[in-house]
């Protein structure tokens, strides 16, 4: 495959400028305000590159997500981006892109296909956020018995496997925190709250449950919510740390109702882009991973400083 798209990539450097090419994305949909952010970050890099960018949102639907990229290739597009809202069932569609020697670059998730189907993936160590929390709760309870309730992502979506695992190794020796409910909250504020209400039921009104673990802000959001309407504080009765570091939350842990996030940075494209531009320049192959960093915030990082930096970049 390098060598078919290292042949197109010259050509297509030879024919048009690097400000002439058309980009096709396939965006999941809008389920979070991270996703929002991603979104808007890359319209903005698009348009700054003078990219001509088709944007497809499938509203979390991998048929939709087939049939765009179905269409970018039947329309000739210089590159594709692809957030791929679940790991699986990609193959033939990836192949179809290649055939036509399109290359595809993966936003922040990852599918389980032979990495020859794509020129590179963007993203962060989806396992190491995962850890960064669970170590995080674990020296945050010390030796006191913790009993965790997790929120996962949509299910079958690499976030939701990595994350999930990652919390688990975060935890793995400490006896005394056990995971004692976990259900997907498909990355919404709305079942986070929802699903958190179940949970809250579940478990003596709440009194028994000491943390929250979700995978993304949004669903710890709703959570807090609900939490607030069970009598309880957020953040002090229950302990809640998740993923993205979006300005909400730090409005949350400003109010001491939140009390930990991982960040995820919802600039994929600019890295994606980077890429694109040597590859299509002269041909050189990215490496299949590259990584964006994942940083811990707390309570003690200056949340409301951090809200106001973030509350105006497209959330
Ligand atoms: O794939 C990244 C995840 O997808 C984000 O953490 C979440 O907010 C989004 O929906």
């Amino acid at each position: 495959m390098t060598r078919m798209l290292l042949a197109g990539a010259a050509l297509l450097a030879l024919s048009v400028g690097a400000s002439a090419q058309t980009i096709g994305f396939s965006q999941i949909g809008s389920e979070s305000g991270w996703r929002a952010a991603e979104t808007t970050l890359t319209k903005q890099q698009a348009e700054e590159r003078g990219y001509t960018l088709q944007f497809s949102d499938a509203q979390q639907r991998q048929e939709n997500q087939i049939a765009a990229i179905r269409s970018f290739v039947a329309q000739g597009v210089d590159a594709i981006l692809l957030a791929p809202v679940v790991a699986t069932g990609w193959d033939a569609v990836l192949q179809e892109a290649k055939e036509a020697e399109i290359p595809v670059v993966l936003l922040d998730r990852q599918v389980d296909s032979s990495d020859d189907l794509y020129l590179t993936a963007v993203g962060s160590d989806l396992v190491h956020e995962g850890k960064v929390a669970g170590e995080w709760l674990a020296k945050e309870v010390g030796d006191d018995k913790c009993r965790v309730v997790e929120l996962q992502g949509t299910t079958g979506s690499s976030p939701a496997i990595d994350r999930a695992k990652g919390f688990r190794d975060g935890i793995a020796g400490k006896a005394n925190i056990e995971i004692v409910r976990s259900q997907t909250g498909d990355f919404t504020r709305a079942l986070g709250k929802t699903v958190m209400e179940s949970f809250l039921q579940a478990e003596g009104g709440g009194k028994d449950i000491c943390a929250l673990y979700a995978h993304n802000d949004d669903m710890a959001i709703g959570a807090i919510q609900a939490i607030k309407e069970a009598g309880l504080k957020p953040g002090q009765d229950i302990k809640i740390v998740s993923i993205d570091a979006v300005p909400d939350i730090f409005q949350a842990m400003a109010a001491g109702e939140a009390n930990a996030t991982v960040e995820l940075t919802p600039n994929m494209a600019g890295p994606a882009f980077d890429a694109l531009e040597k590859f299509w320049k002269d041909g050189t192959v990215p490496p299949k991973f590259i990584q964006t960093e994942s940083k811990l915030y707390t309570q003690a990082d200056d949340p409301q400083g951090e809200y106001e930096r973030r509350k105006d970049l497209g959330y």
